[in-house]
This record gives structure tokens, C-alpha cells and sequence, in this order.
């Protein structure tokens, strides 16, 4: 496979061409890495009106993937995100109301693209028992009998899998239930780029999603910020028609150079012994899981590259990191219940001794799960109404009854406790506690 940005960005950069265009450090300066930040300059491509090498790189990337349209993101998920729910909002059936069917625990960036473009989520929450505010499980029945309620399909059903526990939605029955129902199902997939290149593949567009998004950045060797908007082969067609438009919508016009260079070199790597090494990865860090558990961990079910482990006895996860962080480890995540470690083929074997040294034996047995109410906070404003109005920050106690007005969440994971527009009530109130957040944005009454 060949890299055609990584390749004209090098091959500019030794040309020494002296540069009286944007950036403004010519190529020269303390990172180290400034001559190949280049901007939109003869034979570079653009990313929004791409048709040379930008275009070639992700047609590179969607035959990889085996989607039927692959487009990069210089601004993480977040773009995608925004992008595809316009792309989704637009194509839906004339005459149907903005709705999206989406399962609880989003990102916040699903909340802000509800209020920028308007439309109205309604939730599925968790069924049985939920014990954290990351995960909301949801089966293909829940899906179909929410959806029958709703008095026409909605525009899409959106579902975050992996979540940032790791948690694995079904979505191939999911797929196949929304689809009976004529809508359109679309993938949170920021945890999970790497799930196409396993031996079963497990990435959304394997298993019958429409449109996802996927984080590069987060589980392939790819600079922050590089992702990917990916469409189905069998997607409405004016998905792939209006994408571009829609990434612009929401995207610096001076796109990251270094972050499309580093999406393009990524094509290469996939190609060579990814798949290979992937399979190794995952098969030593399922060896580690069993010895923790062996050793009295509660490691929890979770996608192939995640160790997620309930936090022992009386201990919080945030402990656990902090005991972790004293000998030279650093989580992805910990809260009271939980602690997150995310691994990829790049991580080391020494990296994994350490890990495992580190842990020893359980302090105790993982603590018995609590479920964990969450709040249901009746609708007091339209979100984007919400969002947009004047707002104050109270302390979370003094939240009780008032409206809330930006999302409310710790950062990561971003899982907002209170959605803008909703009432707070007492297990609001809990729940920002239990997750450290000691102040909240309300409606300014
Ligand atoms: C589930 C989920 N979705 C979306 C995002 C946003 O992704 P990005 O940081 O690539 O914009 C994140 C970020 O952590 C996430 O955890």
C-alpha cells in the first residue's frame, strides 16, 4: 500500500523550498517536526475538496476497512460525530421529526451536536441493573421494542460500543432490528478501529452499522486528533455524497498535516504484520487477565485490548491508579469503581511485566456491585434552548431543581450525568458527587 501524504510532505521537506506560506514557523523550530507541517500548497490536496493524494490515502484506508466510503478527521471523533448525525438529520424520510434514538451513556460531543443541530434524543437506558454511568446495555429487543414505541422510526439509533469500559454491544442483531424498522443505525466506535483487523472482526461496519466513527488516535499508532468517518457499502447513498460537506461543517479549515501524514502511515502498518501482531497482543493480554483473576482481581468482560478491573473491597479505582502511578504506570481511566487500562501492539512486553509486578495479589475480593440509579431528570427546556441560554455555576448540592444547562461531566470519559434542558433531581445530585464534580452549569433562572 502505498503513503501519498507521508510521502509528499517528506519529499517537500527535503526539497528545502523556501516557504513563503502558512505556517508561520517555515519548518523550522524546537519540536523537531515543524518541516513537515505544511499547509494546503501545490500537489498537497485539501481535505475538504480532496481529489489527489488526500483522496488516494483514504480510499487506501476504506478498502483496508472494507467500507464504501472512508473519509479522515484531523479533529478526532468529535468531528466524525458531529458530522455524521448532520449527514444522518439531512437524509432523514421527509416530514419526520429530528429525533435520534440514542443509548444513554454518549459522549458529550453527542450532546453539543444535538443542540448545534437541533434535534431531539430520546434515551435507552440501561436494562436491568447498571452499576456505572460508562456502560448502558442494551440488547437487540430493547432496541426493537424502544423503537415501536416511538411514534414513527426515528433518524437513527445511535450506540457507543465499546464503551469506555470496554463493553461490546451486539450490534449485528442490533443492525438488523433497526433496520426492519427503517432506520439507520450509527456507531460511536472512538474505543474500537482496531476490532476490524482481528481474526473475527468485531468493527461496526463488520457487523451491519451504517455509519461510525473511529478514534485512530486512540488504539492504532496514529497522533491525537487523526480519525476516521467511515459509510457502509450499503448506506444511503447521499451519505457518501454529502460526507465531505458535512466534516467541513465542523472542521478547522487548516487541517493537521502531521495528523494526516500520521493516518496515511497507518494504511502502511495495517498492511504489514498488524493483523499478527494484534493476535499476539490480544492472546498475551488474555494469559494476563486469567493470572489476575487467578490472583483474586475482579477483571471485567471487556473488548480484547482492555484491562478493566472493579475496584477491590473498600478501595476506588482512583486508588488503585494512584498506586499504580507511584511505581511508573499511568491508567487511561479510574473512578470509584472502576480502573481502565487501554494496550495495543506498541505497548512492550517489559510494559506488561511491570503491570502485572505492580499488582500483586488483590487487596481483597472486588467490591459487591451496588446498582447505581441514574437520574432520569424530567425535560424542563428544548436542550438546544438550554444550552445556549445564560448560565451559572452552583455547587452540585445546590444543583437540586435547577435546569441544567451545559452538559455535566468529568473529562474522560465525558459521560454526561445531566443532559442540557434537564431538571436535576436527587440522583443527579448523587451521582456528580460519587464522580468528583463539585460544580454544575444551570440555567440562569
Ligand atoms: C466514547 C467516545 N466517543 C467520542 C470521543 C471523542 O473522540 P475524540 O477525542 O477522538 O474526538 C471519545 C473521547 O474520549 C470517547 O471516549
Amino acid at each position: 500500500m502505498d503513503s501519498p501524504i507521508a510521502d509528499f510532505v517528506k519529499s517537500y521537506a527535503a526539497s528545502g523550498a523556501a516557504r513563503f506560506h502558512m505556517p508561520g514557523h517555515k519548518g523550522r523550530g524546537p519540536l523537531g517536526c515543524e518541516a513537515l507541517d505544511i499547509t494546503e500548497i501545490a500537489g498537497a490536496d485539501s481535505l475538504y475538496e480532496a481529489e489527489g493524494i488526500i483522496a488516494r490515502s483514504e480510499e487506501n484506508a476504506g478498502s483496508l476497512f472494507g467500507t464504501g466510503r472512508t473519509l479522515y478527521s484531523t479533529e478526532g471523533s468529535s468531528q466524525c460525530i458531529r458530522a455524521m448525525l448532520h449527514l444522518i438529520l439531512q437524509n432523514r424520510k421527509p416530514g419526520t421529526a429530528p429525533v435520534v434514538l440514542a443509548a444513554r451513556n454518549v459522549h458529550k460531543v453527542f450532546i453539543y451536536a444535538a443542540a448545534l443541530l437541533d434535534f431531539r434524543p430520546e434515551w435507552l437506558w440501561p436494562e436491568g441493573e447498571s452499576n456505572s454511568l460508562l456502560g448502558c446495555p442494551i440488547s437487540p429487543k430493547g432496541v426493537a421494542a424502544a423503537m415501536d414505541a416511538l411514534p414513527e422510526p426515528p433518524a437513527a439509533v445511535y450506540i457507543t460500543s465499546p464503551d469506555y469500559l470496554g463493553n461490546l454491544a451486539d450490534i449485528r442483531d442490533i443492525a438488523a432490528a433497526v433496520h426492519e424498522r427503517g432506520s439507520i443505525l450509527a456507531v460511536d466506535n472512538a474505543h474500537g478501529a482496531y476490532l476490524h483487523f482481528l481474526g473475527s472482526p468485531l468493527h461496526p461496519m463488520d457487523l451491519g452499522a451504517d455509519i461510525c466513527c473511529d478514534s485512530a488516535h486512540k488504539t492504532l499508532p496514529a497522533l491525537t486528533g487523526a480519525a476516521y468517518l467511515h459509510i457502509s457499502k450499503s448506506a444511503p447513498a447521499a451519505f457518501a455524497r454529502k460526507a465531505r460537506q458535512a466534516m467541513a461543517l465542523f472542521g478547522s479549515t487548516s487541517p493537521s498535516y502531521l495528523t494526516l501524514a500520521s493516518l496515511d502511515l497507518c494504511n502502511v502498518y495495517l498492511t504489514g504484520n498488524y493483523r499478527k501482531e494484534l493476535a499476539e497482543s490480544c492472546l498475551e493480554l488474555e494469559k494476563l487477565k486469567v493470572r489476575l483473576r487467578d490472583r483474586g482481581w475482579g477483571v471485567e468482560p471487556s473488548d480484547p485490548l482492555r484491562l478493566t478491573i472493579a475496584a477491590p473491597g473498600a478501595s476506588s479505582g482512583l486508588e488503585l491508579a494512584g498506586l499504580l502511578r507511584e511505581r511508573g504506570i499511568e491508567c487511561e481511566h479510574a473512578d470509584g469503581d472502576y480502573l481502565v487500562l487501554m494496550f495495543t501492539p506498541s505497548n512492550t512486553p517489559e510494559e506488561l511485566e511491570i503491570l502485572e509486578a505492580a499488582l500483586g495479589y488483590a487487596p481483597a475480593p472486588p467490591a459487591e456491585k451496588k446498582s447505581l440509579p441514574l437520574p432520569r431528570g424530567e425535560g424542563a427546556m428544548p436542550l438546544r434552548r438550554a444550552m445556549f441560554a445564560p448560565q451559572e455555576t452552583v455547587p452540585a448540592q445546590k444543583a437540586l431543581g435547577r435546569i441544567c444547562g451545559a452538559p455535566t461531566v468529568a473529562c474522560p470519559p465525558a459521560v454526561p450525568i445531566a443532559v442540557s434542558g434537564e431538571r436535576i433531581d436527587r440522583e443527579a445530585v448523587e451521582l456528580f458527587l460519587r464522580y468528583g464534580l463539585e460544580t454544575v452549569d444551570v440555567v440562569k433562572e
